[in-house]
């Protein structure tokens, strides 16, 4: 054991649970990862069960300090990055979950999206907000739940009337931050980037909003506390008698692409960074001025240092990219993700096959909830290396469509786009990326920033690091990818549109 001091991240993401160790040169010193399971209830539903998450979120602290031989103590300070949207109500008193979360990909909701279209209400939404009326967001996830979660069913007794309770301050409603840090601290609090992510809060008065909680019917007696994603004031501590042992400041929250935004230090206006996890994640920081878009992008709360103005984004968000890749891996194309760049290297092109992974509709710049999954242009000479190369080309198509967004409400030029995530250790991806978007990929050093940017914001509140200048410093990069000129991709976009068209409006009720 070593006296020195650390700062810790847990990353709840959409498929499991990273906790990380980073020391004061952003290096990381340990880590512990644990999936959980993804409950499928019925066809475009997705659940997960909180008190599981919470179980791996205290298994991977334990594993990443037992690995590295350190105490609880030695953390300095604890930050939060989780997967966003995905939303949850629990009891105040017992803090048992009345039901599974709600997850992002969930689309259960769509209907009710529809009727907020048919009654014209997605414009009042989108400027208040900063988003694109969908099921995507929590305000509609809360609703189903306040409606509909049967607590027979999840064999949690509560009295039936799940409103009055709400109203009468009995239930918290949550995001996953929100969740940890009532489980670490006993607070019930969430951060501005998470908050922005809702659908019920109003991201130019930095506050909830009451008509989306009327029109929602989501009281505002169970809405957490927003706060800074970096506070020097703390969400809170452990508490010593708890699994840590130790009193330890939890000083950091961030959703996990704006986490990664921080974590890639894109602090300034025109920053961009793309984070390729289940689905990817394009942000621009725009500095103090929320831009709106008329392009399908999303605005949204960047983050916020405590006692700083709040920074926005412009936001692209793609739904399914990684998780084609594991979805080749389901269906038994693949053994595994490594594989792929070889596979789509062993041919020259698809072929002209396009391959649209909109198993959960498309999100930006579409937003289509009835979209699904489609290939097109297959003949009987197709291999399966053709889809793997389909599948990749479909994640860098994907961001193109969110670039040309960026670019048009904007008004700049991206020269340069730093990224991060799993799927950026494979060249042909970044290469492919590079080429198809036309602009220069560069690959930091550390690829899980999203983990570093929690740490970087919870070390920022307790004096762990000075400023951003030092963490700027910490940045390095591993590679960078420029753009082929001569590869010749606009007629393939062009295809891609039109393989984008066949995919919409697919599904039924
Ligand atoms: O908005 C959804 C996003 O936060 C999920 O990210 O990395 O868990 O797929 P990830």
């Amino acid at each position: 054991m070593t006296s020195d001091t650390y700062v810790g991240a847990i990353d709840q993401g959409t498929t499991g649970t990273r906790f990380m160790i980073f020391d004061h040169g952003g290096e990381v010193v340990a880590q512990a990862y644990e999936k959980h399971e993804q409950i499928y209830p019925e066809p475009g539903w997705v659940e997960h069960d909180p008190v599981e998450i919470w179980e791996k979120t205290q298994a991977v602290v334990t594993e990443a300090l037992d690995t590295a031989g350190l105490d609880a103590g030695q953390l300095e300070a604890l930050g939060i990055t989780n997967q966003r949207e995905t939303t949850m109500i629990w009891d105040r008193d017992s803090g048992s979950p009345i039901y599974n979360a709600i997850v992002w990909q969930d689309r259960r909701t769509t209907d009710r999206v529809e009727e907020l279209e048919e009654a014209d209400k997605v414009e009042d939404i989108r400027a208040k907000t900063g988003l694109e009326a969908d099921a995507y967001f929590s305000a509609t996830k809360a609703e189903w739940l306040l409606d509909n979660a049967d607590p027979l069913k999840t064999q949690r007794a509560q009295p039936a009337d799940l409103r009055d309770r709400a109203a009468a301050g009995e239930l918290c409603f949550g995001t996953i931050d929100t969740w940890l840090i009532w489980q670490l601290t006993g607070n019930h609090i969430t951060d501005v980037t998470n908050a922005s992510r809702t659908m019920l809060f109003d991201i130019h008065d930095m506050a909830w909003d009451d008509e989306l909680q009327e029109e929602f019917d989501v009281p505002g007696e169970m809405l957490p506390e927003v706060r800074p994603s970096s506070d020097d004031d703390f969400y809170g501590t452990t508490d010593a008698d708890g699994f840590l042992g130790a009193e330890i400041p939890v000083a950091g929250a961030l959703g996990d692409q704006q986490a990664a935004l921080f974590g890639q230090t894109c602090f300034d206006e025109g920053d961009a960074k793309n984070t390729y996890g289940t689905g990817s994640f394009f942000l621009l920081n725009t500095g103090e001025e929320a831009v709106e878009s008329d392009h399908g992008l999303l605005t949204t709360v960047g983050f916020q240092r405590s006692g700083e103005p709040v920074q926005y984004a412009l936001e692209g968000a793609i739904f399914v990219t990684g998780a084609a890749i594991e979805w080749l891996e389901d269906v038994g194309l693949i053994n595994n993700a490594a594989q792929t760049a070889d596979l789509a290297r062993s041919v020259d092109s698809t072929d002209g096959v396009y391959f649209v992974p909109a198993f959960t509709g498309l999100g930006a710049p579409h937003w289509d909830g009835r979209a699904r999954g489609t290939i097109v242009g297959m003949t009987r000479g197709t291999g399966k290396e053709h889809i793997v190369r389909a599948v990749l080309e479909s994640i860098a198509f994907q961001t193109r469509d969110v670039a040309e967004a960026m670019v048009a409400d904007a008004g700049l030029d991206i020269n340069s786009l730093k990224v991060d995530g799993g799927a950026v250790k494979n060249d042909f991806l970044c290469q492919q990326q590079a080429d198809i978007v036309g602009t220069e990929i560069v690959r930091p050093e550390v690829d899980e920033t999203t983990a570093l940017g929690s740490a970087y914001a919870a070390g920022l509140a307790v004096g762990y690091w000075d400023d951003p200048e030092e963490l700027r410093n910490n940045w390095r990069v591993d590679r960078e990818f420029p753009a082929d000129d001569d590869a010749d991709v606009d007629g393939r976009y062009e295809r891609w549109s039109e393989a984008v068209e066949r995919s919409r409006d697919w599904a039924r009720e």
